[in-house]
């Protein structure tokens, strides 16, 4: 979704990682090697997937991130530009290599990933700061964790000093979240494992409730808790509390269904929508996702999202 000067109203800040895909029977224990018959490289990485999903589902989206200068970046960047997400904010780091993440996939389409950050890591408020126009521009500020803690910080503050809605996906959960953060969040979207590890609170039967009113006591305004096949529960300072449905479908592999979740939250909102409104629309366009293998390559087309939603 683009405003009257035909700027992208949603921007996301965060990573981009070349995922190294293998698909195995199950995720191997402590000590065990096992074997797969399938390897794949696919552009992912929590930023650009989420840019990605905003893309297609908004029509643009703006993204500031940075790549190395080797050959995955430039399949990133293409990637990005393939999804209509303007690259106008992407930095290439002269030393670094472009992030990586290797994946496994098992057979129930659950995942287990490790990142590489590379150049994720590199990426400063500096770098931030030589893209404020973008920041202006937008109206909802999109960012995750696999970019330094200091670089979102900056970003949410700066964004919130010019009045913008800031959205966090806080995955992956780091050893120490900074609290002040929460100061600058408009909507936080963790999962449950990504919950407890923010609140300390478990994840048994309805813990999640107070594990919601945990970060809305921080300063959130709006936390949104995904719950996998049991859907999604708000706690909202202007909409109250309550769930939302997931879509019953065959998972094949779950792989930036939370990202792209995510994305489809913002631009429901960037239209307008109420919390419940974006929620319910973004756990449809996620069901589609999770049946169809891969990053960025399992987002639904605009098309398709017309037909199936
Ligand atoms: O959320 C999925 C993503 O997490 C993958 O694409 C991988 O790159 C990691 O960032």
């Amino acid at each position: 979704m683009k405003n009257k000067d035909e700027q992208n109203i949603i921007l996301v800040i965060g990573s981009l990682n070349m995922d190294l895909v293998a698909e195995v029977d199950h995720i191997p224990a402590v000590g065990e090697t096992i074997l797969s018959d399938s390897f794949t490289t696919v552009p992912g990485g929590k930023g650009a997937n989420q840019a990605c999903a905003a893309g297609r589902v908004a029509g643009g989206c703006s993204f500031i991130g940075a790549i190395g200068n080797d050959g995955y970046g430039k399949i990133l960047q293409e990637s990005l530009q393939n999804f209509q997400v303007d690259t106008k904010g992407l930095v290439v780091k002269q030393g670094k290599a472009s992030g990586m993440a290797v994946v496994m996939v098992n057979k129930e389409g659950n995942n287990s990933i490790v990142v590489i950050p590379g150049a994720n890591g590199a990426l400063t408020p500096e770098d931030i700061a030589s893209h404020q126009k973008l920041i202006e521009e937008c109206e909802i500020l999109v960012m995750q964790l696999e970019i330094p803690l200091e670089t979102v910080l900056y970003a949410a503050k700066l964004a919130k000093s010019m009045g913008k809605t800031v959205l966090l996906d806080p995955a992956p959960v780091p050893e120490a979240f900074p609290e002040e953060l929460y100061r600058y969040i408009d909507l936080i979207k963790p999962n449950e494992t990504e919950l407890e590890r923010l609140t300390g609170l478990g994840t048994q039967g309805e813990d999640y409730i107070s594990g919601a009113a945990f970060l809305r006591q921080k300063g959130v305004k709006n936390v949104l808790v995904t719950l996998g096949e049991k859907g999604a529960y708000f706690d909202s300072e202007t909409e109250g509390k309550g769930f939302v449905a997931a879509c019953p479908v065959e998972a094949v592999d779950t792989t930036a269904a939370g990202d792209a979740f995510t994305a489809a939250v913002a631009a429901k909102l960037s239209e307008g929508a109420c919390l419940r409104e974006a929620a319910e629309f973004a756990s449809r366009v996620s069901s589609i996702v999770v049946t169809r293998k891969g990053a960025q390559s399992s987002i639904p087309t605009r098309e398709e999202l017309i037909f199936s939603l």
